[in-house]
């Protein structure tokens, strides 16, 4: 048993709010327990719900494209939500839930421990950028209690709106390299430059 499949537990059997009573199955997110990046959406819709497992529906299949351009397989990162469990009719999640099962996303970011968190979405982005407009950082990063934090636009945005599957495409493709920009090694300090040898005559 790992910390995170002993959390995957503990999540399968929360009853924190009332999302309990409506959901078919918990969804508590997928990856490798040593994932470099997790990707965290908003909460399962109804496909998730009927399979256990994030991002399995039509945006899951734009997301699987938009890590592909990137060379990512699902497999390698971690894919989770905001919330465990879905609202009914995919409504928004209530601020009640949303606190109840903060606990759980916190948990698994410190067993994970990843580089880098990409937020999905508005409500994921408001869990890492208080305050901050998803028109206004999408494609950017921000350190956030030291773990890099980039927002994207939620993969479903782009089914219900063309111009915003380029925005996505084009968001990800910024990713790798603002990764290997927080990887690589301070600059070495400068060394100073040798004095001038003093030729003496005598
Ligand atoms: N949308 C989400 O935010 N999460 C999922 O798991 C699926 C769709």
């Amino acid at each position: 048993m790992t910390a995170l499949s002993d959390l995957n537990r503990e999540i399968l059997a929360c009853r924190d709010c009332g999302l309990a009573k409506t959901r078919t199955r918990v969804v508590p997110g997928e990856g490798a327990e040593n994932a470099t990046i997790m990707f965290i959406g908003e909460a399962p819709g109804f496909y998730e719900d009927q399979q256990g497992r994030p991002f399995v529906g039509p945006a899951g299949k734009f997301l699987e494209e938009l890590l592909k351009s990137i060379n990512l397989e699902r497999e390698k990162v971690f894919i989770g939500n905001v919330i465990k469990c879905r609202p009914p009719g995919n409504r928004d999640p209530l601020p009640q839930e949303i606190d109840a099962c903060r606990k759980w996303l916190d948990r698994q970011i410190e067993i994970i421990s990843p580089k880098a968190i990409v937020t999905l979405g508005r409500y994921s982005m408001a869990r890492f950028f208080q305050g901050a407009s998803i028109g206004k950082i999408h494609g950017t990063a921000q350190k956030v209690d030291g773990k890099l934090c980039f927002a994207m636009y939620h993969p479903a945005a782009a089914l219900h709106q063309q111009s915003l599957r380029k925005t996505l495409e084009a968001d990800i493709l910024k990713l790798p390299g603002i990764l290997a920009e927080t990887q690589s090694p301070p600059p070495e300090p400068t060394k100073a430059e040798p004095e001038p040898r003093q030729l003496s005559m005598f």
